[in-house]
């Protein structure tokens, strides 16, 4: 019958508790490769280092221009922090688009735009001649030999600039920034959007050692032990590593549980074969998995009156806050056909059912992978440091998260279950990783300043 074919189809998504004990554990195997000279360089869960060697402690202070490139916004910040008061962040932004075009251009083009942003803002704020240090958030993949270098690994997500990939970020910014002979920066860090919102949310509680983004892009970061970073010179204390868990999955070991609406996105995203695992768990794709069953389910009759449309047809139609907003328990279906009806697909009330219970397939199994994956993270610092049991805090931030009616509520449950000698709080970054970026640039002056 109909609804057996459809229970059938969705049946895939649901992932049994030794399933995710599964993922787990071979998440935990990445991890400890990743970390491994040997095998860090041709790791599915890159592991790079971040030159971040502790969070903030309160002494931070100045005034800093910082740049977050590449989640939903482009910003441009100024930030000033204040020792002494609580609450003494004060921040000024502005948000920039970056068209597609730019996104996907040369190098040269979206570096232009980038410095051509920042011109507007300087102007703005009526600091165009103080030249202000820089953190520069950018929300990608870098390999880093220290606080202010980062070659590009590979881009995600939606960029695809050509003359990127292996050159060095803050190099690239620097050129553009003289090309435009208008004003000089100080670039002192290029920062991960995972550091940055640990950073911001450590800044509120000391307990925070690990960096949620569940957004656009998914990723995670934490503190780890110098001693088990085989690839960084030092033993004592510890650094941040920006895991890129985003690219679990790459080397086929995951596949038991990808399904073949996983390998349509895949095949028809920017990056084929690249970040299976952030392809099954953030807002970028959630929406297209969702879109590639429902053509299949209407291929086979059982939806929308077996009528493939050209909306049907469009890629990104669902992005993350329409599923957010047909997961709403608080909506009545009419309005959830009225959601379809503005994304341009005619429903009856019997496909507005079955198109919610597809998101809630989707989405959940999401949140059940990444925390699977975040129960590998707390335990592995758990054993880093002998203990029975940890208390530990995660900072999270993006759209998915905190937009989402249900992802976080089962990602705890998850994390709760997969890791029980873990006591894991959540806490929501409230002002991106901007902030972070700066108090990063903050600690980078200072350790600085202490060396010379
Ligand atoms: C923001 C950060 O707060 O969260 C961004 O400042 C980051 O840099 C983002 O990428 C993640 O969320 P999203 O959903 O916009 O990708
Ligand atoms: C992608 C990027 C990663 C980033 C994440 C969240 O996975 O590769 O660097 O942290 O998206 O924005």
């Amino acid at each position: 019958s109909q609804r057996k074919e459809i229970d059938d189809t969705l049946a895939a998504f649901a992932l049994n508790s030794t399933q995710l004990h599964e993922v787990k554990k071979k998440m935990h195997v990445e991890l400890e490769r990743g970390l491994k000279k040997d095998s860090h360089p041709t790791a599915s869960v890159k592991m790079l280092p971040t030159y971040v060697y502790r969070t903030p402690d309160g002494t931070e202070r100045g005034k800093y221009l910082a740049l977050d490139l590449g989640g939903t916004n482009f910003r441009v910040l100024v930030v000033k922090i204040r020792t002494g008061m609580r609450n003494s962040v004060r921040m000024y932004n502005k948000i920039y688009a970056i068209p597609q075009e730019i996104m996907q251009g040369t190098g040269e083009e979206l570096f232009d735009h980038i410095v051509q942003c920042i011109s507007d803002f300087l102007d703005y704020m009526g600091i165009k001649n103080t030249r202000l240090p820089l953190g520069f958030t950018f929300s990608f993949p870098c390999s880093q030999t220290g606080i202010d270098k980062g070659d590009l690994v590979c881009w995600t997500k939606g960029f695809k600039a050509t003359d990127c990939e292996g050159y060095d970020i803050v190099d690239m910014l620097r050129e553009a920034i003289k090309r435009r002979k208008e004003f000089d920066l100080d670039i002192v860090a290029i920062v991960n959007d995972t550091v940055g919102t640990m950073m911001t949310c450590a800044y509120e509680d000391p307990k925070c050692q690990i960096g949620l983004i569940a957004g656009t892009g998914s990723n995670v970061c934490y503190m780890e032990e110098m001693k088990n970073i085989e690839f960084v010179e030092g033993d004592e204390g510890q650094m941040c590593i920006n895991t890129e868990w985003g690219g679990f999955g790459e080397n086929d070991n995951i596949e038991d549980i990808r399904t073949r609406y996983d390998r349509e996105v895949d095949e028809g995203s920017l990056n084929a074969g690249k970040q299976r695992f952030e392809k099954m768990t953030s807002g970028m794709y959630l929406g297209e998995i969702v879109r590639q069953i429902l053509i299949d389910l209407t291929k086979r009759g059982l939806l929308f009156r077996g009528r493939i449309t050209e909306t049907l047809k469009t890629k990104g139609i669902f992005e993350t806050r329409f599923l957010s907003q047909i997961e709403s328990d608080r909506l009545a279906l009419l309005q959830v056909r009225s959601i379809l009806q503005t994304l341009g697909l005619d429903s009856t009330c019997d496909d507005s059912i079955i198109v919610k219970e597809v998101c809630g397939a989707v989405s959940r199994r999401a949140a059940q992978l990444c925390g699977a994956g975040m129960a590998a993270i707390v335990d592995k610092i758990r054993e880093n440091r002998g203990l029975e049991h940890l208390e530990i805090t995660v900072g999270v931030d993006g759209t998915l998260y905190k937009l989402h009616p249900h992802f976080s509520t089962i990602l705890k449950d998850t994390v709760r279950e997969l890791a029980p000698n873990c006591k894991v709080d959540f806490i929501l970054s409230e002002d991106g990783s901007g902030k972070g970026a700066a108090l990063i640039t903050a600690v980078a002056r200072q350790h600085h300043r202490e060396k010379q």
